[in-house]
């Protein structure tokens, strides 16, 4: 291993332990003194692949920011596209931006996207690294005459869901991940057209245009229920190894 990559790991590795007390779990600790081989950081990555994804991703960026195909484009603030790398193996697909993501343009900003941050930073990766990514790009809200009200979201219906599916399967298209994980029941339903609850199907494997997808939790419903961090982790520790020996 070179210095340089040496002192990347030693300093993911110290983000993560201190992630630990936040985060709070021991696997956490172990995981963060095993530096994983699949990560993309350490892997040689050639650069014109990169930027012509990147540019796709740029493009397809802003064909969506003018999008109206569902009624959900009438009252956003902003397009919510996606933020990450252009070549990440990990992709995250929540439910759909909230208040503090119309606002900002980016996905996972506000309470719930802090502890997916942390999260990821557990796993030993950044939020660089990866790709997080919604659902429906624009801001499913309950009063649709009202973007600057608090509490104002919802869930988005299957029928916005599908509308906006088409932008999803082009990312996965441009960026390819090997691995989705989709956070909470919109997103694996959206995907997977499953009536199982979320209970019963996170931490099973799937696939989605032959891309692994794992569910797991949203992490809004850690927030409320704490105890659900353990299945959370169990699950992305599934995804980890998956990553690291190509196998789940
Ligand atoms: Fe278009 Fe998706 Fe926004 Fe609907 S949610 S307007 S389909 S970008
Ligand atoms: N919840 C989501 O599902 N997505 C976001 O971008 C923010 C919160």
């Amino acid at each position: 291993m070179k210095q340089s990559e040496y002192l990347n790991v030693l300093k993911l590795a110290k983000r993560s332990l201190e992630d630990y007390k936040n985060w709070g779990e021991d696997e956490v600790y172990k995981a963060a003194l095993q530096p994983s081989s699949s990560q993309k950081q350490s892997a040689p990555v050639q650069t014109s692949d990169k930027s012509s994804s990147a540019q796709k991703l740029e493009a397809l960026k802003t064909k969506t920011s003018k999008c109206r195909k569902c009624p959900l484009g009438a009252s956003r603030l902003n397009c919510v596209f996606g933020v990450g790398s252009a070549t990440a193996d990990l992709m995250f697909v929540g439910e759909g931006p909230g208040f503090d993501e119309d606002h900002k343009g980016e996905p996972f900003i506000g309470r719930a996207g802090q502890l997916l941050t942390k999260i990821i930073e557990a796993m030993g990766y950044s939020r660089d690294s990866v790709y997080i990514a919604n659902i429906v790009k624009c801001h499913p809200m309950k009063d649709p005459s009202d973007p600057e009200k608090r509490g104002n979201d919802r869930p988005p219906t299957p029928e916005e869901m599908d509308a906006c599916r088409p932008y999803l399967d082009m990312q996965l298209e441009i960026i390819q991940p090997k691995i989705i994980v989709t956070l909470g029941a919109s997103s694996t339903k959206g995907l997977l057209k499953s009536d199982e609850s979320i209970s019963a199907i996170r931490g099973t494997v799937h696939e989605y245009n032959g891309i692994k997808l794992m569910p797991t939790y949203h992490p809004a419903a850690l927030l409320r229920n704490p105890d659900l961090k353990k299945d959370v982790w169990n699950d992305m520790k599934k995804v980890m190894n998956f990553l690291k020996t190509g196998k789940i």
